[in-house]
């Protein structure tokens, strides 16, 4: 009989409590005894221990020894330590009901007593430590063991920083990946099934495949990339989520212009698995450890440092002269100490790499008092969600002890959608924020937007300039310090510091000088590998700049022979294109690739991983399904209409036509050398050449 927790009565649940106690005790005593000390039969004793074995609670072995009534030893495994806490407070609460009843009874009034006062009011206050989902070192060590028995799942990256949080409280209250009902609350009204604030789905999603090679009730264990146990959960839950429902509730629209509602249709798995996660260790980081911190390592800095008010400042971006000067402000009118507090985990498909982020934040801490500034490193994966993900943002950094935080205009936007237009109105995050900030529990400081006043020589809140006719104000947009620093114009000294560009320009060098890659697109004899070779040619004449071809052709006999021409096949090898591509781009060479890359959202991953490193130039060649029929170089359209080959491009296959490429170029009545001259045309207008 499986026990569950839920259907058993309380004088059995009081039965398995002396039980669990007992063989905590004796765990090798004999049944006899055992039975003696719980007061009950042998026979129930029996019973008893059978159940709670099957329900995983205790390990039963085998011992040596010629006495039959000492022929097993119990152990009480982490399940089973986990259940006896629960039994205890339970035990508790209803003993403290009983004796508050008595009270009520003998006095008329009730006891005022809680039970577990202590705890609820150390968990109020900023500084005391939270609950973390981690055992002990010993305990981890045993469970790693066991572990290794389970079935696995490799964590996604994104999983892994959702996990990280997760464990070691960031997420607190949850205590793992959410369950169905939990999950339903969230995306509907931003609150767990008990009613508490959480903005945002923290879901493991999984593959069909694996999902359903689950029980329910299985412990899984949860391995990071290299295959190493970060923990483990119960998977209590398994459901097949509405995405377009999540993405237009959580999101605020279905739009896979939306980074996030992208990763969910084109990334995520279509499973959710939910259930508690047990704590084993903390994802490794060979990076800037002496700057990741845990919510409680956070805690008591700031107990060391008897900082009883701190305001965090959140970013993913590298910080310059208007940026100190708001979180001065901001600290000033808080009257708090101030926590930097960057995102070094997920952040937009496109933003500076946080090694590069990490030494500007470190050239410009400098810059503040030391005394009354502090840094230090969040492994979160951000969704770009705008008013949700402020509130998410507050509530993560309360849990690291922070009593103030600071929510700008357009707070974590994600950018245009697909009509071009905002996602989010720009205050919207800011409402969203005040209307939940006693929940929260971390007051909101709202940002000032900063600009440089050149008559005054400093930075002045935008809102309060009252002669702003009067005086020449200046900013420069994050889309202008890009394109200055992409083609290695100057950023003026009001702007941002020396020390800050060096570091940006010394991994962002001119355009010209960094790699890129050129991708083409098309059917099958589109003429797409002529025109890559043509380029090849002309890029590798004028020199600078190592040059690598990366033809369908050439890529199908020697990365992905075992491929076929399924969709899951073609979109394997695109990603193997693209990750090839991605490589040659970071270490500043250029690529070319000539698939035929039939799917837009496969052309949009690849862009995303190679726009992290340089830019995605991509090129349609729009030459007609007809007029590559007509040409037929391989004569394999007329196998495809015959039927001898099946899925064939653009007779009984589909092929997405780009909607926004960088260049299309056509190639009927147009030769192959023109043709590659309007790419080079391109590159030169993007400034990834230099004019000849
Ligand atoms: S994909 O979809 O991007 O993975 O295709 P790709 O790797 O570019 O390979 C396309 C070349 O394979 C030949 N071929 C087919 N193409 C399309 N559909 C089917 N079913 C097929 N079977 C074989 C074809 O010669 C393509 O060469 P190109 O260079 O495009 O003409």
């Amino acid at each position: 009989m499986a026990m569950s927790p839920a259907k058993i009565t309380t004088e059995q649940e009081d039965q398995l409590f002396r039980l669990l106690r007992q063989l905590e005790i004796a765990p090798e005593a004999s049944q006899r005894v055992t039975a003696q000390a719980i007061g009950i039969s042998l026979g129930r004793l029996n019973a008893l221990l059978r159940s709670t074995a099957d329900a995983g609670f205790i390990k039963v072995s085998d011992r040596d020894g010629p006495d039959k009534r000492q022929r097993f030893s119990y152990e009480i495994t982490l399940k089973g330590a986990a259940e006896k806490t629960r039994l205890t407070d339970q035990f508790l609460t209803r003993k403290f009901a009983e004796y508050d009843a008595l009270h009520a009874e003998l006095t008329g009034t009730t006891s005022g007593l809680e039970p577990f006062k202590h705890r609820t009011k150390l968990m109020q206050n900023n500084l005391a430590p939270i609950p973390e989902l981690y055992v002990s070192y010993d305990s981890a060590e045993k469970l790693k063991l066991e572990a290794t028995e389970l079935t696995s799942h490799d964590l996604t990256p994104r999983q892994i920083c959702d996990l990280e949080l997760l464990m070691n409280g960031g997420f607190n209250p949850l205590k793992g990946f959410l369950t169905e009902e939990d999950y339903d609350g969230v995306v509907e009204n931003m609150r767990l099934a008990d009613g508490t604030l959480w903005p945002m789905p923290i879901t493991l999603d999984v593959s069909e495949e694996f999902a359903a090679s689950l029980e329910l009730g299985q412990d899984i264990a949860l391995r990071d990339q290299e295959g190493v146990i970060l923990g483990t959960m119960t998977v209590t839950d398994r459901w097949e989520p509405n995405k377009s429902v999540e993405a237009e509730k959580v999101f605020g629209a279905d739009d896979d212009a939306h980074p996030a509602v992208n990763y969910l249709h084109n990334t995520a798995g279509k499973i959710y698995l939910g259930g508690p996660v047990t704590g084993i260790q903390q994802p490794v980081h060979y990076d800037f450890r002496a700057r990741r911190d845990t919510p409680n390592e956070k805690r008591a800095y700031f107990r060391k440092m008897g900082w009883r008010k701190v305001v965090a400042f959140q970013t993913r971006n590298p910080l310059h002269r208007a940026h100190q000067e708001l979180t001065f402000r901001a600290a000033k009118e808080a009257q708090a100490n101030l926590l930097i507090h960057p995102v070094v985990g997920l952040t937009k498909p496109g933003d500076v790499d946080h090694f590069t982020r990490v030494r500007c934040y470190e050239a410009v801490l400098d810059k503040y008092p030391q005394s009354t500034t502090t840094m230090s490193l969040l492994n979160l994966a951000m969704r770009m969600a705008g008013p949700r993900e402020a509130v998410w943002h507050g509530l993560i950094r309360a849990n690291h002890g922070c009593t103030h935080f600071i929510v700008g205009r357009d707070h974590a936007g994600p950018g245009s959608n697909s009509q071009g237009e905002d996602f989010y109105g720009p205050y919207d995050a800011q409402e969203l924020y005040r209307a939940n900030q006693s929940e929260i529990g971390c007051e909101m400081v709202d940002f000032k937007h900063m600009v440089w006043v050149s008559e005054r020589a400093q930075y002045e809140a935008m809102d309060e300039i009252e002669d702003k006719d009067d005086v020449t104000i200046l900013n420069i947009s994050g889309t202008e310090l890009r394109r200055r620093l992409a083609e290695g114009l100057e950023i003026p000294e009001w702007f941002s510091f020396p020390e800050v560009v060096k570091e940006l320009r010394r991994t962002k060098p001119p355009r010209a000088k960094q790699g890129f890659t050129v991708f083409f697109t098309g059917f099958s004899g589109s003429g797409k590998s002529t025109i890559a070779n043509a380029l090849m040619v002309k890029l590798m004449e004028m020199g600078g700049r190592p040059v690598t071809l990366l033809d369908g052709d050439i890529v199908r006999k020697n990365l992905s022979s075992e491929l076929g021409f399924s969709k899951e096949h073609r979109d394997l090898n695109i990603r193997r294109i693209g990750y090839v591509a991605s490589e040659i781009t970071k270490n500043g060479g250029i690529a070319i690739c000539a698939p035929i890359a039939p799917y837009a959202t496969t052309r949009r991953a690849v862009r995303e991983d190679i726009e992290a490193f340089g830019a995605f130039v991509e090129v349609h060649v729009a030459t007609s399904i007809e007029e590559c029929e007509k040409r037929d170089r391989k004569g394999l359209y007329k196998l495809a209409r015959e039927g001898k080959i099946k899925e064939f491009t653009g007779i009984s296959d589909p092929y997405d036509v780009p909607e926004n490429p960088e260049l299309s170029v056509e190639t009927t009545n147009v030769d192959v050398d023109n043709c590659a001259h309007q790419v080079l045309l391109k590159l030169e207008s993007m400034g990834l050449i230099a004019a000849t």
